[in-house]
């Protein structure tokens, strides 16, 4: 359906290692780029992209890879369709009108992003320029906002008219059906109205700063009518998903990586005024509980969080399941606890009350002692019970014994009952009260990770080995062929056909599948011999002559062994002749084992 589509135009135009280097941090390694994977958790860097061929692949965990579109389709999480579209504009590349449908989409995803962008522009205007957008400037200050802070976050004023916005776009060529599928309008019968008035224009942007929704803070003539919600957001839209977007992740990512945490705060002002008091990792959820989607794409740039929500350890609000859901998707959570201001009113006190506040962070074991304790009378046998059964379920969730014990300790101390008890109640119950712990992601594959046998290996880093250097191609006799399992015969076989054989070659000798093979495995190869670039060339064929050598011994292991037990079988059936035939083989290969 797609092959007519300028895919190898785009290809040809993109360098994936400005692309992938957009989502994540790559660092040069030899001729590659690595980093640590996006797609699963992992300490040390197995995720290489090649810039030479245009591919990445993780060889770690989960084992993924393949070209630029795919790396999009992955990350963004959409189809292809979507990152085709997202990569031809990146390229400067026209797209044919193909599919009606999916042109349609596409042309309404697009008029939707510049939509939303022109509201950005047409609310900061009037945050600047019109008089009750003045009054709200006088606000954001008074609450400690610098002009450069709303400037950079973008912050903007809905007027308090019907349809102002509406009537702006229409100037710039946009139908209200347009402006009511980027969310912005309501059509009614009686007609179109704007669906923010008299608000403080928060944009909430994607990962690439491009706002795609907005959140609206009452201000104004409207704050004062009784029924108003005190904040207004944009709908779901084609471009917009609350429950996928953390906002103020585009700013944060950088800092998150680097300071490989995340601050998690609720409110758009929290956000903004934590990142203006030099908290640059912090993103806000914006009121709502985390959906696992937002903690996925949070996990590729960090593994910890530390939340400043207004929080109760013991009730079953929507804030205590997102952090729930967080401990089971494996993140280290701290609790910053902010009994009765939130950040924004914390970093208005000062920059030095908001950073105490930051050193305040305990575990969320800890976090939950203390409001539990706070909360229940750890006096009577009902107290014990309730606390117990806040704190065991959380205790049971740690993976390290000792930290179990110790708490365990706490708990039976506080509690004044014998640590048996505890450990035995502890047994008894249900890990995670009723979140279901993940499984680490790495392990999670779909058990596409086979473990290789050494011959496997062996035959492998030979021709790995041989990608590297070609010339090394010459030590392979045809003797040494029938070492190889037909899988890799016919790569070492084409390889010595081509003369002058290079990788770059090897879609003229092999099928496309078999070339993008030799593609990634000389990838994995580069990825592996880091430490020997600097190694002698010498040193390589020594290494590609023992895999060798090894090879021819584990073969002729295998076929002594099996001569040896037809040898076996021929003495119990007396086949004195079948006996002559098979000790003569069996001396021949014993002599070349020597
Ligand atoms: P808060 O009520 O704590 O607001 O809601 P806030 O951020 O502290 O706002 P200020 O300080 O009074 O200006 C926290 C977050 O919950 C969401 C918003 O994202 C808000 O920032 N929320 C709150 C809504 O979506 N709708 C609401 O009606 C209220
Ligand atoms: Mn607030």
């Amino acid at each position: 359906m797609y092959s007519s589509l300028p895919i190898e135009d785009i290809k040809n135009r993109l360098d994936i290692i400005r692309v992938v280097g957009e989502y994540i941090k790559l660092e040069k390694a030899g001729t590659n780029f690595r980093s640590v994977c996006p797609f699963h958790a992992e300490k040390s860097p197995s995720f290489f992209v090649s810039p030479s061929r245009q591919i990445w692949r993780c060889f770690g965990g989960c084992g993924e890879g393949g070209d630029v579109f795919k790396f999009v389709m992955r990350i963004e999480g959409i189809e292809f369709g979507d990152a085709l579209g997202l990569l031809a504009q990146k390229a400067g590349v026209e797209l044919p009108r193909r599919d009606a449908n999916f042109l349609q989409t596409q042309t309404e995803r697009q008029q939707s992003y510049e939509i939303v962008e022109l509201a950005a522009q047409f609310f900061q205007k009037q945050l600047a320029e019109s008089r009750t957008g003045q009054e709200a400037a006088a606000y954001l200050k008074k609450r400690g906002a610098a002009d450069e802070t709303i400037k950079k976050w973008r912050i903007g004023y809905a007027p308090d008219r019907s349809s102002a916005l509406a009537q702006f776009l229409r100037q710039k060529g946009y139908t209200n059906e347009h402006v009511s599928k980027a969310g912005l309008a309501i059509v009614a019968p009686s007609g179109v109205y704007d669906r923010f008035q008299s608000r403080i224009m928060f944009p909430i942007f994607d990962i690439h700063s491009q706002p795609v929704g907005f959140g609206g803070r009452i201000f104004g003539e409207k704050a004062k009518e009784a029924n108003a919600a005190k904040y207004l957001n944009t709908p779901n839209t084609l471009i917009y998903d609350k429950g996928k977007i953390l906002y103020g992740l585009d700013k944060a990512k950088v800092a998150i990586r680097q300071q490989k945490y995340c601050l998690l705060v609720e409110g758009y002002m929290d956000c903004i005024m934590a990142w203006q008091a030099g908290s640059e990792n912090v993103a806000a959820t914006s009121g709502t509980a985390l959906t696992s989607f937002q903690l996925q794409m949070l996990k590729r740039y960090c593994d910890v969080l530390h939340t400043a929500f207004d929080m109760d350890a013991a009730g079953g609000n929507a804030t205590r399941r997102g952090v729930d859901l967080a401990l089971a998707e494996g993140f280290e959570v701290k609790v910053i606890p902010m009994p009765d201001k939130d950040p924004a009113d914390t970093v208005l006190e000062g920059v030095e009350e908001w950073k105490k506040c930051l050193n305040r962070a305990c575990s969320f074991v800890e976090f939950a002692f203390q409001t539990s304790f706070q909360k229940f009378d750890r006096q009577n046998a009902e107290g014990k019970k309730r606390i117990a059964s806040i704190l065991l379920p959380l205790i049971k969730r740690l993976p390290n014994k000792i930290e179990q014990s110790h708490w365990i300790g706490l708990l039976a101390k506080e509690l004044r009952i014998p640590e048996k008890g505890v450990y035995e109640e502890l047994e008894r119950i249900e890990a995670g009260s009723g979140v279901s712990s993940r499984k680490n992601p790495a392990a999670d594959d779909k058990g596409k990770k086979v473990q290789k046998t050494r011959e496997e290996m062996l035959q492998e880093r030979v021709l790995s080995l041989a990608l590297l250097h070609p010339s090394s191609l010459q030590y392979i006799a045809q003797e040494h062929i029938s070492y190889f399992s037909i899988f890799y015969q016919e790569f070492l076989e084409g390889m010595k056909r081509v003369p002058d054989f290079h990788p770059g070659k090897a879609e003229e000798v092999f099928s496309p599948e078999k070339a993008q093979y030799l593609e990634e495995l000389e990838l994995q190869a580069q990825a592996t011999c880091q430490a020997q670039e600097e190694s002698l060339p010498g040193d390589m064929d020594r290494e590609f002559l023992m895999c060798l050598r090894e090879l021819k011994r584990l073969t002729l292991n295998k076929q002594r062994d099996a001569i040896a037990r037809e040898l076996k079988a021929a003495e119990q059936e007396a086949d004195d002749q079948k006996v002559h035939k098979l000790l003569v083989e069996l001396q021949h290969v014993s002599r070349q084992l020597i």
